[in-house]
């Protein structure tokens, strides 16, 4: 596997990433220990491997089942496996019906409309439930989806966007939402590949000041997936005002329909919620991979929720009287598992705002959480950055206290983290760096907040039940500290993805192929889980990950295929070949470089950088735009062809390039290092 690797690999962001010293402990408050929801450190005990599976039971508990499993795990499938199996539960039923009986006056979701002038809409569980059951009875009815369907949503943040994906949940609809941002083409693929033939949309959104036109992407995703052999037979379009229609793109008569004209025949609608099997999939969430086409990562009822919920609780240390606000994205995994699953079968209070946090200032955020008395908060280092850099000492002037928060998706520089901390903390609120993917639907690196220290810079040791190891890439495992390979987990866990949809063989092989040496095994312990990250452990045996192993570049918290990007340019007529390598950047953590070679004959001009960087904005989204489009002469290869991105890699992070003697063409690397330093 170590070959394959290296073969696919020539630059990796491990290679490139900033090592920082190892920093000092920081102590949760006694003030915060004495409300934390886990402070028994006999946990660790009980979810240690002898245990194993059985301590996920504990987990499975917090959740309302009409059946309970007869089986913990069942790994005959391995390592496709079937959490609380036989278990019967339905997802909406836990994060709404189950509250009602002592909560359905509480706010469950606090909408704010980018437009301070907008009022903030408060959803209360009752109200949530009437939306939700007339809603489902819609979609069953008239866009006629049942059990084990599947649906594609692009929709913006906005308060209709968990009333679309739990009134699916409810019906036992298998969602597939596409972050809002992204392209209609990514909304195609994402169609066709999921076979959808319904596909949930809103009409338009605020995003940064403007009104931006959403239901443009729907036509053209329809019409690209419609090529690609998918119908989609109904659109429902929902009305970022309800009853205008806030869109110039044309309805399609027969196809489009406004939800909010179609949800009054609906009135007073009550949908039965479908008795799910634990093992049947809630929903699809796209991530991209080593290769150009995204990977459906599919999700199941009861395993999923169940580790969501116990780490909204343990982790989040969500409380029923919190008002808890993830300012992630409900397009990405963090936002479905931390502001929609998590917190609502918790029954907190979640917000969800549909702006930039650093729009009309970077004091907009501060406002939100002084009016809504928000004390979790949940945001990502690029946002973090961002916040820092355009408003140093705003949060000093509102009137707010968090006494938890979170920070999710690429690692954090200490100086980021202290800012956060006292700047946006106060010096009051507990700091969790949480390490995870979309794949493993929850934690899997973290320091429980109650128990112990944070350290600046690394996420902390694996959450209960999670047991990483590092491996190198001959699959020994990496004992000393500080020395970087593979990090990978040794066990299966509840909240892990079920399998890539429609391509079991796929999941196989990129999650379990580098470390498995039984393909016929049916015991988990030989199939430990590679991550794709690189990272090292201390002697505290606390995690700080450095970064892919693979092609993939992770950009303001998004993650990004090289290949993705690489393929998309390669749709301009007169691109040869493309590169993509990774940047350094002070806000995004890391920026796509493109290098591009052109068809022989055709001249380099600043045109047709501006149409490739386009085009990778029209089939991606704008979140992949390149920082830089360079038009180089000619790749760097080696002798079998093989295109050196380490060596692109290091020229674009002003880096050393090393060795080039041994290849095709070592002076390219000078006229492209000239061109790029200049
Ligand atoms: C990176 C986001 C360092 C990592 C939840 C992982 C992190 C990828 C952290 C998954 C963290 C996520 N520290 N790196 N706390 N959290 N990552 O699928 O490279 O969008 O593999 O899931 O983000 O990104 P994804």
């Amino acid at each position: 596997m170590s070959k394959k690797q290296d073969e696919v690999v020539e630059t990796t962001e491990a290679q490139i990433a900033v090592h920082w010293k190892e920093e000092d402990y920081y102590y949760p408050s006694t003030k915060f220990i004495a409300q934390a929801n886990l402070t028994d450190e006999g946990i660790f005990d009980r979810f240690s491997l002898d245990n194993f599976p059985d301590y996920y039971t504990e987990f499975a508990e917090l959740l309302t089942w009409y059946k309970y499993w007869d089986e913990v795990l069942d790994s005959s499938d391995a390592p496709c496996y079937k959490w609380f199996k036989g278990g019967k539960l339905n997802a909406s039923y836990n994060c709404i019906d189950r509250h009602l009986k002592d909560n359905k006056n509480k706010t469950a979701i606090h909408f704010v409309p980018e437009l301070e002038e907008e009022n903030v809409q408060h959803i209360t569980y009752q109200e949530l439930y009437v939306r939700v059951n007339e809603f489902a009875a819609l979609l069953r009815d008239t866009a006629k989806l049942k059990r084990g369907d599947r649906v594609t949503i692009h929709m913006p943040m906005s308060a209709e966007l968990p009333i679309t994906m739990l009134a699916c949940a409810r019906l036992g609809v298998i969602h597939s939402v596409v972050f809002g941002g992204f392209s209609a083409s990514a909304s195609a693929d994402r169609i066709v590949d999921s076979q959808s033939r319904v596909l949930i949309v809103t009409d338009a959104y605020y995003r940064a000041g403007k009104l931006l036109n959403h239901k443009f992407n729907a036509d053209e995703a329809v019409q690209i997936a419609e090529e690609q052999g998918q119908t989609v037979d109904t659109v429902l379009v929902w009305q970022r005002y309800p009853g205008k229609y806030s869109s110039d793109t044309p309805m399609v008569e027969g196809r489009d329909i406004f939800v909010n004209e179609k949800l009054k025949d609906y009135y007073g609608a009550r949908v039965e919620p479908e008795q799910m099997l634990s093992e049947d999939p809630l929903f699809l969430m796209y991530t991209s991979g080593t290769t150009g086409k995204p990977k459906g990562c599919q999700h199941g009822t009861g395993g999923y929720l169940a580790y969501v919920t116990a780490m909204s609780k343990y982790i989040q240390d969500i409380h029923p009287e919190d008002v808890y606000w993830c300012m992630a994205d409900i397009g990405w995994i963090t936002g479905h598992s931390f502001i929609v699953y998590g917190p609502l079968a918790l029954c907190a209070s979640s917000v969800i705002f549909e702006g930039v946090p650093t729009y009309p200032d970077a004091g907009r955020s501060w406002r939100i959480a002084q009016e809504l008395d928000v004390n979790i908060f949940h945001t990502a280092p690029t946002a973090i950055r961002a916040l820092r850099k355009l408003g140093p000492d705003e949060p000093a002037k509102y009137n707010y206290h968090f006494k938890h928060m979170t920070t999710v998706g690429e690692p954090i520089e200490p100086a980021v983290w202290k800012w956060y901390e006292s700047a946006v903390g106060k010096g009051e609120a507990i700091i969790v760096d949480t390490y995870w993917q979309t794949e493993t639907g929850g934690f899997l690196c973290s320091t429980v907040p109650g128990l112990n220290p944070m350290k600046p810079g690394s996420a902390g040791p694996g959450v209960p039940g999670i047991h990483p190891i590092i491996y190198d890439d001959e699959g020994h495992e990496v004992e000393k500290p500080g020395i970087a390979g593979n990090i990978c987990i040794q066990n299966p866990w509840p909240g892990m993805f079920q399998t890539i949809w429609g391509d079991r063989d796929r999941f196989v092989d990129t999650y379990f192929g580098m470390y498995n040496t039984k393909p016929d095994s049916k015991d988990w312990k030989d199939w430990p889980y590679l991550t794709g990250d690189a990272a090292t452990m201390s002697e505290d045996g606390y995690y700080r990950v450095l970064g892919r192993i693979d092609d993939v570049i992770n950009v303001s918290g998004h993650r990004l295929g090289t290949k993705e990007i690489e393929s998309a340019s390669l749709v301009v007529e007169e691109v040869a070949e493309a590169a993509v390598v990774p940047v350094n950047h002070e806000i995004k953590g890391k920026e796509p470089d493109l290098y591009i070679a052109l068809k022989p004959g055709i001249d380099a001009t600043d045109e047709l950088a501006a149409k490739i960087s386009e085009a990778v904005c029209e089939q991606i989204g704008k979140i992949a735009r390149p920082r830089k489009v360079w038009l180089v002469p000619d790749m760097p290869k080696t002798r079998s062809g093989k295109i050196m991105r380490r060596v692109l890699g290091a020229i674009s992070n002003k880096g050393d390039v090393g060795n080039v003697m041994t290849l095709a063409n070592p002076e390219v690397v000078e006229e492209i290092k000239n061109m790029v330093e200049k």
